[in-house]
């Protein structure tokens, strides 16, 4: 069954109502927000716990558990919430939808976020690209602070709390929550090692939580209509609604709030005009954004879109930016694309990821042509082994999950390449 309407949070995602704060009142933002922060910060995270909500950012950390880590009392100095928007996942365009359409939801999310984790006050790092949707955000902060609801005694709660939005440069290593608090702080953007966690060293060394904007923007509805309600969508572990953002060979890209756990295939079919050429043209879907590993049809079939769902085939959920694509793609092609994307956002500091990504992209542009020896598709894999993990954060594993997927599920088209450049048939066994 699909999501009613009167369960979507997000309710004004396409932006057919204005942004402003008496429109967004009317919709239910900024209801009783004093009375949800006189429930206490012991409160207000045990119900996101039981809620279920996991972070929308990509990793799908359970978002209670992560702000129960910031300190309970406060040493007088100060607490920080960044909310992360940089947003430079391609396949992803869903937090930018948040922002220029329902900021009030986002912003209201970071007070209610923010005194639950005792911070004293947020940022909101947003992508340098986003320039028409900071301007948004920027007014609509400003109307929250005329209104009283920002600031000192924030909705007449007795919280003193600031909100500010901090554009980025457009680096996709920038969404990584250590080298985005770099950047915050005005230095060049790379990640550090980790421990120390930002909970305990984080912008300016003091307590830090990152969330993803559309992880706060769900708290204030979780909190309004109960965690329960929350959780009664998609499979245990798994719970909520999730906007999805579907992109590609499809007949009506959109982004789209369902719920968690719905099938791949209807999502497609139900939101997104199904694919080109309809289900039988599908050739594969990268299901959470580029760096998840592909899935061919035969699994789009009945997969579910959800973190353990797509886990088990060994993809992920990631930001869900499912990119769709019929049998008319050159896959080997699109995912040496996306090899040449995540070298150049390399940020340089650890020499697996560094010189890595710049052989992994060199082979593929190689795999492309068929211009290889057969044993050469085993010896990319097994570098790509060699650099996942290795590394000081993420990007590199997200660099060449993309090329494990396409080993796993499309060798015979890189071998039928490479017997067709040396103009020789391809073995039986291969085909
Ligand atoms: C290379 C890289 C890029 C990332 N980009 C983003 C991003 O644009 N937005 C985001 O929310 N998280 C991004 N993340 C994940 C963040 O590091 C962090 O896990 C997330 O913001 C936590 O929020 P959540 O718990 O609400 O998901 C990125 C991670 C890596 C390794
Ligand atoms: S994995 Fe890549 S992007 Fe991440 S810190 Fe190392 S070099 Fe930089």
């Amino acid at each position: 069954m699909a999501l009613s309407d009167k369960d979507r949070i997000f309710t004004n995602l396409y932006g057919l109502k204005p942004w402003n704060l008496a429109a967004a009142q009317m919709r239910g933002d900024w209801d009783g927000t004093a009375a949800i922060l006189a429930k206490g910060r012991d409160a207000i995270v045990e119900d996101i716990k039981n809620s279920g909500l996991r972070g929308r950012g990509g990793a799908g950390f359970p978002t209670g558990m992560k702000w129960s880590f910031m300190p309970k009392q406060s040493d007088g100095k100060p607490v920080y919430l960044v909310v992360n928007g940089d947003e430079s996942e391609p396949g992803t365009c869903k937090d930018r939808d948040i922002i220029r359409h329902d900021p009030h939801k986002l912003i209201e999310g970071c007070l209610i976020a923010g005194f639950a984790m005792g911070a004293t006050a947020g940022y909101i790092y947003v992508r340098g690209e986003y320039f028409n949707e900071i301007a948004v955000l920027e007014a609509a902060i400003r109307e929250a602070y005329d209104a009283g609801l920002l600031g000192k005694n924030a909705c007449g709660s007795g919280y003193d709390y600031d909100l500010y939005v901090h554009r980025g440069a457009g680096a996709y290593i920038c969404g990584e929550e250590t080298a985005l608090i770099e950047s915050l702080e005005g230095k060049k953007g790379t990640p550090r090692l980790k421990p120390p966690f930002p909970a305990a060293m984080g912008l300016y060394g003091r307590p830090t939580t990152v969330n993803n904007v559309e992880t706060i923007a769900v708290v204030p509805t979780i909190m309004r209509r109960g965690p329960s309600w929350f959780a009664s969508f998609g499979r245990p572990k798994n719970q909520g609604t999730k906007v999805f953002c579907i992109s590609g060979h499809v007949n009506k890209p959109c982004n789209v709030e369902a719920e968690m756990s719905i099938p791949m295939r209807e999502l497609i079919e139900r939101y997104a005009g199904g694919v080109r050429g309809g289900w039988d043209n599908l050739l594969c879907v990268i299901p959470g954004g580029s760096s998840t590993p592909l899935l061919p049809k035969h699994i789009c079939d009945d997969v579910l879109m959800d973190f353990d769902a797509l886990r088990e085939h060994k993809s992920g959920l990631g930001t869900a930016g499912l990119i769709v694509m019929d049998k008319s793609t050159d896959i080997v092609k699109a995912i040496q694309r996306l090899s040449q994307f995540y070298k150049h956002e390399s940020c340089g500091q650890c020499t697996p990821c560094r010189e890595g990504m710049g052989w992994v992209n060199r082979m593929m542009l190689r795999m492309v042509e068929g211009d290889a020896e057969i044993e050469e598709i085993d010896v990319l894999e097994q570098v790509t082994r060699q650099i996942e993990g290795h590394t000081i954060c993420a990007l590199a594993d997200g660099g060449v999950w993309p090329v494990q997927g396409l080993i796993r599920h499309f060798r015979p088209e890189m071998e039928r390449r490479i017997y067709a450049r040396k103009g020789i048939p391809m073995p039986m066994a291969a085909e």
